[in-house]
């Protein structure tokens, strides 16, 4: 058994990196956020990525936050190797605010990263990147809160997705 698997169900983004007809698109679940002040986040790519090639040769990424609508653009995220893919999915890319690094218009949320620190442990390198700039859907994130009618995406295992229920709980309150 794979025991990182254990911490499963975990979030899946959209790692953007590269530029003009270099850009490339890969799926990701291993993203975390580091530090608030200064906003740091790190992600864990393979060197067996061309993403892992394009970020170590530009400094730079995106991570988009996908919607569970996208899913199957995010497979192929995930399952194909290099830009040529791009083609085969409805991902709008679109300039990106603070970097040269195009974002994806039609997530629901793009953070825009430089570089700053970068380890390899074991067979993934993690990068961490600053976030120097963002963009969102409102109707995501009114108020800056997530609204959890708009799909935000999980992976539980191999090929199975899933999404929130609209179900909030509270400590205290019982179920
Ligand atoms: C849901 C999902 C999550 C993934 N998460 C990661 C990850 O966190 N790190 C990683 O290196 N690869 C991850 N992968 C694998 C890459 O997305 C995959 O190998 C992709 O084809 C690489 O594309 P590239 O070679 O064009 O960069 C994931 C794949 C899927 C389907």
């Amino acid at each position: 058994m794979d025991v990182y698997r254990l911490l499963y169900p975990m979030r899946t983004y959209i790692v953007v990196a590269g530029r003009g007809d270099e850009t490339n698109v890969m799926a990701a679940d291993w993203v975390t956020v580091l530090s608030h002040e200064p906003t740091l986040i790190g992600v864990a790519i393979s060197p067996k990525r061309f993403t892992w090639e394009l970020v170590k040769r530009y400094r730079e990424f995106v991570v988009s936050v996908p919607s569970v609508e996208m899913l199957d653009d995010v497979w192929v995220a995930g399952t194909k190797h290099g830009p040529g893919k791009l083609r085969e999915t409805s991902f709008e890319l679109v300039p990106s605010g603070s970097i040269e690094t195009p974002s994806i218009g039609n997530a629901l949320a793009n953070l825009e990263c430089r570089v700053v620190d970068e380890r390899d442990y074991g067979d993934h390198t993690f990068f961490v990147g600053e976030v120097i700039g963002f963009s969102y859907s409102k109707k995501a994130f009114p108020s800056g809160k997530p609204h959890l009618g708009a799909g935000f995406l999980a992976h539980l295992s191999w090929m199975d997705f899933v999404t929130f229920s609209n179900k909030i709980y509270r400590p205290g309150k019982g179920r």
